[in-house]
Formats: C-alpha cells, sequence, structure tokens
C-alpha cells in the first residue's frame, strides 16, 4: 500500500466512501480501509435490501446529539437532493416509500455499486480485509500498521461507524482511536432498536406476538405516529424503533392507542348510539380484537357502554390515550439500527469534521455523537458528514 497518500480513511461504509470519492474527486489520492471482506455491508442490509438512502424532510430536528446544531452545516451543504442526484446520474430507480423516505427500486446493491464505482473514478485505492493493528502520529503524518503492511498520511478520517450488528463488521475501534488521541467519547447505547418487556408485562402480551397496530408513542418530549408490533420478547415496529432512542430504562413511556382521535368525545357518541355495545367490542371494530380484549381482561373493565358513569369514561379515554408501556430493557447492538453518543462533537469543527486537538484527524459518520431517526436520515449523516470532511482534505 505504497503512497504517497494525502489521506487515509478508515471504514468502507456509507461515511467513509462519500468521504473517499468527495476528496479523491478534489484531487487527493486517498486509501480507503476496511477490516470487513467487502465495503458497505450496512448499506447492503439496510432498507430490508432496498435502501433507505435519504429522507427528502431531512433537517437538524431529525437527529439526537448532545450538541444540537452540530450537524447543520454539513447536512446544509450536502442536502437530499445532492445524493438523488448522484443516484440518478447512476441511473438507479427509486421511489418514495413514506414520510420522505427514498429508496431503491430495485437492490441497495446498486447503491454499493454506485459508491464503489465512483471510488475508482475518483482514483481512490479500496483495500478490504485489513485491519489495523496500530495507528501512531510522528510528525506532520499518521502512521498506520495493518495486516496489509504501513502505510503513512498527512489526514486520516476515522468511518468506523458505530457498535450495532457486530456480525456485520461493527467495532469499537473509532471510539478508541478517538481516546487515544486526547477525545471524549459519550456513552454509547443502542438505538432504533425494539424494546423488550419481562415478568407480568411480558407475560400479558408475549401470545399477541405478530399483531400490530398504529400507535404515537411518547417519551421525554418526543413523539412518533406510526405501527407498533407485538413480539416474542417485547415490542418493535416503527414507533417503537424511533422513541427507543429517546428511551432509558425506568423512563415514562407513554402510547396513545388511538392515534388523532378525540377518544373521550367518541366514546360518548358510541355510548349515545348503542348503550348495549361492551366496551371490548367498540375498542374491538378500532383496533385489532384480540388487543382490544387483552385490555379489557387487564387494563379496562369492560361493560355495555350504558354502564359507564361520565366519572368513569374520562379515566378510560385516558388510559387508552396515554398507556403505560413497562419496558425493561432493548433487545442491544445485535439487532439496533444505530449507535447513540460517540465521539464528543465538542472537539470536533462542525465544517470540517476535523479534531481540534489532532490537526489532520477527522471523525465522520456514525462514530460521531449524531444519531438519526429512522426513515433515512442516519445516511444522510453519513453522506453529508462524509462530504464534509473530503472537502477540507
Ligand atoms: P458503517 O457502519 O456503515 O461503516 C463503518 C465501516 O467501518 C464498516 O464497513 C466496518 O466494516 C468498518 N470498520 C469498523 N471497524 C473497523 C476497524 N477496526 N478497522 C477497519 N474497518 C472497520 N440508515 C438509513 O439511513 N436508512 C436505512 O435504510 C438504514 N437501514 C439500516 C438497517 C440495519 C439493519 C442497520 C444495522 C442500520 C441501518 N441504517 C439505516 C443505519 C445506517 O446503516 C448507519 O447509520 C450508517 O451505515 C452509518 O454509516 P458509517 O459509514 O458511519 O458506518
Amino acid at each position: 500500500m505504497q503512497g504517497p497518500w494525502d489521506a487515509i480513511v478508515i471504514g468502507a461504509g456509507a461515511a467513509g466512501l462519500m468521504c473517499a470519492i468527495t476528496a479523491g474527486r478534489h484531487g487527493r489520492r486517498v486509501l480507503l480501509l476496511d477490516h470487513a471482506n467487502k465495503v458497505g455491508k450496512k448499506i447492503l442490509m439496510s432498507g430490508g435490501g432496498r435502501c433507505n438512502f435519504t429522507n427528502t424532510g431531512t433537517t437538524p430536528a431529525n437527529y439526537l446529539s448532545a450538541n444540537p446544531h452540530y450537524c447543520k452545516s454539513a447536512l446544509a451543504r450536502y442536502a437530499p437532493q445532492d445524493f438523488i442526484d448522484l443516484v440518478d446520474r447512476h441511473r438507479i430507480a427509486w421511489h418514495e416509500k413514506e414520510l420522505g423516505q427514498l429508496f431503491c427500486d430495485d437492490s441497495s446493491k446498486q447503491i454499493v455499486r454506485m459508491l464503489l464505482d465512483e471510488c475508482e473514478a475518483a482514483g481512490v485505492r479500496v483495500e478490504t480485509g485489513c485491519p489495523i493493528e496500530e495507528v501512531r502520529h510522528h510528525g506532520d503524518h499518521f502512521r498506520l500498521h495493518t495486516a496489509q503492511g504501513p502505510c503513512a498520511a498527512p489526514a486520516l478520517v476515522v468511518a468506523t461507524g458505530g457498535l450495532s450488528i457486530p456480525s456485520m463488521g461493527a467495532s469499537g475501534f473509532g471510539y478508541t482511536l478517538a481516546r487515544q488521541f486526547g477525545h471524549e467519547v459519550l456513552p454509547t447505547r443502542a438505538g432504533l432498536v425494539p424494546l423488550t418487556l419481562s415478568g407480568k408485562h411480558h407475560e400479558r402480551l408475549q401470545d399477541l406476538a405478530g399483531v400490530a397496530l398504529p400507535v404515537e408513542a411518547r417519551c421525554n418530549g418526543a413523539r412518533f405516529s406510526n405501527q407498533l408490533l407485538v413480539t416474542h420478547r417485547g415490542v418493535s415496529g416503527p414507533a417503537i424503533l424511533q422513541i427507543s432512542s429517546y428511551w432509558q430504562p425506568g423512563d415514562d413511556l407513554r402510547l396513545d392507542l388511538l392515534p388523532g382521535r378525540d377518544v373521550l368525545a367518541w366514546l360518548q357518541a358510541q355510548q349515545r348510539e348503542r348503550p348495549a355495545a361492551e366496551l371490548k367490542t367498540v375498542l374491538g371494530e378500532v383496533m385489532p380484537r384480540r388487543f382490544a380484549q387483552r385490555l379489557c381482561e387487564i387494563w379496562l373493565p369492560s361493560r355495555p357502554l350504558r354502564q359507564y358513569p361520565d366519572a368513569e369514561l374520562r379515566p378510560v379515554a385516558a388510559l387508552l390515550q396515554a398507556w403505560p408501556l413497562i419496558a425493561s430493557g432493548s433487545e442491544g447492538y445485535r439487532t439496533a439500527e444505530v449507535t447513540l453518543g460517540g465521539v464528543d462533537t465538542d472537539q470536533l469543527s462542525s465544517s470540517t469534521m476535523m479534531s481540534r486537538r489532532v490537526e489532520g484527524l477527522y471523525f465522520i459518520g456514525e462514530v460521531v455523537d449524531v444519531t438519526g431517526w429512522l426513515g433515512g436520515y442516519n445516511f444522510q449523516w453519513a453522506w453529508a458528514s462524509g462530504h464534509a470532511a473530503g472537502l477540507a482534505l
């Protein structure tokens, strides 16, 4: 891997590939290294094999970070439309699924192919199956010892991603490097992840595995309206994945089980129109019947509606709109889509992603403490932060 190189990028995922392409296109000699046997494994498995490659509604408000302003500059300089233009230039057909989420019509392999073609056109040297044994900073160069020999460059970009899905090549190497160079790493935890239930909370729902219903999930000031899916170990579905990034054990997590409905007014109308109908019957008409039945076995009394005085109907409505979900934990990094926390943005430049401590050292993508919502936002951050660093190299 003899250079000379202007920059070495560690991690050939979404962020590292975009960074290498951008720098290569601007005449930099770039070496892109990955310990995995192929590039972009998470891109390949993303979006159910169709890669939700961006979200047209991306704004900084769609990201969690100790510094919510950090992502603004990079996102402003590389917009969803910039990536769409790239996809269009490569004639990859795509469609919007919902809520601004763009997917390939065919396969996420097309996105990886496109990025590799761009690397080739930009003169980027890509080396896979290349574990990095040591990184040193001598004088004005970073010197790496790798399984494929030594290499050196005046700039080093860390794009090693987060901890989710270790079987796909995820490692904590980026955090180790950050600490080695004096950077703080904020505590990490799994995000966009199914939640688990235990004890009686688990017993009450486990036989409903497979039942799905629309809910509004609320926790710590965040709220998401989407589907909930009961699983064998707890709950999942987009509403739960989204809210999981805002939840920690012990936090109050509430579900509106009839989102978008004035439940008290609706129950009062039902009471007037069908006083003999039981609560579980009317609920079973607006949510999965088995779920309504279970609610009425455990949390709500089910009687003919005429037997509810107003003072009893109100708490029924209140519970349906703020049903407490007592989760015990999450499925963890094994199934999480992302890792919250990571390299503290305080010591990074938001315009170039470069370290304020070590000249020439950059951190991009998921390894940084910037985590997007579900729906294409995480790739958009990877593209945008990779692009920002690539321009600065
Ligand atoms: P990424 O993880 O992509 O790449 C890091 C690279 O570094 C990997 O190639 C890895 O092998 C390499 N690496 C790690 N340690 C190393 C070491 N020690 N030495 C050398 N190389 C090393 N997002 C989205 O926007 N839309 C979607 O549809 C999905 N879908 C999705 C599905 C699933 C199952 C998961 C797990 C995740 C998603 N995501 C997603 C999230 C998205 O995949 C993620 O945020 C980005 O891939 C992050 O890009 P990075 O380049 O930062 O890391």
